[in-house]
């Protein structure tokens, strides 16, 4: 009987395969993490450990060619091993050196297809996660193909909850997440979090996403989760000609919610910077605009009565940024196009066309006698073909005003991103991915930034061009003026650990006038003013808004006051102390200064933490400047109550952070010696 079922199994393959198929194992630097890579039974897999743990068990690799079935992996060889530890410099950042200390594995795999005849796998080895990806190097030069399946999993064991929302939803990436079982993932965008009874936090992403549609994950009900790839309108997933490689499949594993926003693994497997002179141009900083008041429905984008971006109006911007200290003012709805809906006649937008009232000539001299610079607005209603054909032009523009940064807007339904066919593409397929570097690219060529909203996710490439400096790519400030509901307080815990895993975020904190005139607390701004300013912290972008109306500034500029001291590029970021969902606190060092600051928000429940400064400089004396949630202060009844003080504090002092319901905390930690 035994000998009869052993009989079975071998003739299975089983015994076979399980026992003598040769793996190849790499550890990362400090031993922290090991990939073994090897085939069975014409699978290619994976597995990965932790500390010998295993955390994700045997999972698929490989891609599925139109014109092909799916290939069986026969054979592993070929391994080829490095190991690097580097630094290198950011032009601006969350943290000036980054450090890249990693080991890296390359496997060939032998499939049975032609095009999956040799396959090349590389994984990237850090102590804090790993990445890996696909180098289809025997492609023929000139031979086209169609990717018609991505085969990659990623099989987690255990329990895991996740924060995540359904991809593909019309409004994109603009959705606030459901903290569930991860095995209700039906598809998912990434970042994917999520938290283990195991104790361990995982983050499921890609890197260098280039000429690649967008993945997203695809959960099976138990754990499993499969890559998905965003199709083009005829079901091609990704359309290549000759040899190429694939963005990098990254997962970040990390003991903390912290040890996911801290890493750099996302920075270090995008490729050196394209563009070595672009401090010269650009310089991070924070802006106004003629923004929140069209949001809030009193001006117009369109013409008319209530035409936001007139000369005059756009003037009093200039003079408010120049009074405080602000570097930038953008101005949306300065050209033709607006008028009617511009959603749907987003061909009729022109980039080089202002409207009458709008004299950028005047506008950009006077700013300059001010020390000010315009920034840019590029809506295109999703009318791709339409921005291609003017892009040249419409940067040529701009340059010629002295304009270095340019705010660009794809506001269609998801799937609706018309190209030369009249066909529906995703945001974020491969037709938009193109589109995304063509941007940045001809943008660079006239020493211009782009802060792109509605976009493609941002997978670090802000490495290799830099002038993509932001981007949204989330549910951000603005829903808080339109009511749809607003986001609720949580949400600002959440995003630090899901979508700004990705990269800097215009998020567009700092709106002063909470209520903006509403009573219903779903309608407004769910925060305390206190976490205004926290956010400004706790979400990294090198250009940070100042979003409401100058006026609402003006009636608190002693709370104002952290805004102006803000810096927007940093020395150093440390993530203090968090839990995704409930609360956060960060601080960063101010780069090129010894000035630390301090970010801390909770969700809708009160809380009291207890904060030591070690991250201070021992021995030195640091005047705290403290801007926490006034007596009673709550975002639903009492949102504006603010403590405003000052204490000496040093790196032996531990402070409380006492935050409201909705509430938060800001401190800037100023040098005495
Ligand atoms: C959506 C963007 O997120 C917002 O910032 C902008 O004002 C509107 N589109 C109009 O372009
Ligand atoms: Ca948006």
């Amino acid at each position: 009987m035994i000998l009869r079922s052993l009989a079975l199994i071998a003739a299975l393959g089983w015994t076979a395969s399980a026992a003598a198929a040769p793996r190849e194992c790499a550890q990362s630097p400090g031993k922290v993490i090991e990939v073994c890579v090897w085939v069975d039974n014409g699978q290619a897999l994976y597995e990965v450990t932790r500390k010998g743990a295993v955390v994700l068990a045997p999972s698929e690799l490989g891609l599925t060619f139109k014109g092909e079935p799916a290939a069986r992996y026969t054979a592993i060889g070929n391994p080829r091993r490095a190991a690097s530890n580097t630094s290198w410099e950011q032009p601006w950042g969350e943290e000036r050196v980054i450090r890249d200390n990693h080991t890296q594995l390359t496997v060939t795999l032998s499939g049975d297809t032609q095009f999956n005849k040799a396959v090349d796998v590389t994984f990237r080895l850090f102590d804090d996660g790993f990445g890996f990806r696909y180098d289809y190097a025997g492609i023929p030069a000139g031979q086209d193909v169609a990717v018609t399946a991505e085969r990659t999993q990623f099989h987690t064991l255990g329990a895991y909850q996740a924060w995540w929302y359904q991809g593909l939803g019309q409004e994109r990436d603009e959705y606030l997440y459901t903290q569930t079982d991860a095995r209700r993932i039906t598809l998912a965008e990434t970042p994917l979090t999520m938290k283990g009874a195991n104790g361990l936090y995982l983050s499921f992403h890609e890197a260098a996403m280039i000429d690649f549609p967008s993945m997203l994950l695809q959960g099976n009900g138990e754990g499993t989760l499969t890559a998905w790839l965003m199709p083009w309108p005829d079901g091609t997933l990704a359309k290549k000609t000759g040899a190429f490689t694939t963005p990098w499949r990254t997962v970040l594993i990390g003991e903390t919610p912290g040890a996911l926003a801290d890493s750099r693994i996302e920075l270090n497997l995008n490729e050196p910077s394209k563009i070595p002179d672009i401090q010269k141009w650009f310089t991070p900083g924070k802006y106004v605009g003629v923004w929140w008041e069209m949001h809030l429905d009193k001006a117009t984008w369109g013409s008319g009565m209530r035409h936001g971006a007139t000369t005059a109006n756009v003037e009093r911007y200039i003079d408010f940024a120049a009074k405080y200290g602000f570097s930038g003012v953008l101005v949306e709805g300065w050209n033709q196009g607006w008028d009617g809906d511009w959603i749907t006649n987003g061909d009729k937008f022109s980039f080089t066309k202002p409207y009458p009232d709008f004299d950028i000539a005047a506008i950009t001299a006077y700013a300059k006698s001010k020390g000010v610079q315009l920034i840019g607005h590029n809506e295109t209603g999703g009318a791709v073909i339409n921005y291609e054909n003017q892009l040249d032009d419409a940067m040529k523009f701009y340059q010629r005003y002295g304009v270095h940064s340019v705010k660009t807007g794809y506001v269609r339904h998801a799937g609706d991103i018309l190209d030369r066919d009249g066909k529906g593409e995703w945001f974020a397929g491969q037709f938009m991915v193109r589109h995304n570097l063509l941007v940045a690219e001809t943008a660079a060529r006239y020493r211009i930034a782009i802060d792109a909203h509605e976009p493609v996710k941002d997978t670090g490439l802000r490495r290799t061009w830099p002038n993509m400096v932001a981007r949204e790519g989330a549910r951000g400030q603005e829903y808080n003026a339109w009511g749809v509901p607003t986001n609720p307080p949580e949400h600002m815990t959440i995003l630090p650990f899901t979508r700004l895993l990705g990269g800097p975020m215009d998020f567009t904190p700092g709106i002063f006038d909470l209520a903006h005139g509403k009573d219903d607390v779903t309608r407004r701004v769910q925060s305390t003013l206190a976490t205004q300013l926290a956010e400004y912290v706790v979400v990294y972008s090198p250009i940070q808004m100042a979003a409401d109306l100058p006026e609402n500034y003006e009636k608190n500029l002693a709370a104002f006051q952290f805004i102006r001291d803000v810096p927007t590029d940093w020395e150093t970021s440390e993530t203090l102390q968090s839990e995704i969902g409930d609360y956060v606190v960060i601080a960063r060092r101010q780069r090129g200064g010894q000035d630390w600051f301090l970010g801390a928000i909770t969700d809708e429940n009160a809380r009291s933490l207890e904060q030591p400064l070690t991250f201070l400089a021992p021995g030195k004396r640091y005047e705290a400047q403290i801007y926490r949630d006034g007596p009673n202060a709550d975002y639903r009844v009492n949102p504006l109550a603010i403590t405003i003080e000052k204490k000496i504090v040093t790196a032996a002092d531990t402070l409380p952070l006492d935050l409201a319901p909705g509430g938060g905390m800001a401190i800037r930690f100023r040098l005495i010696e």
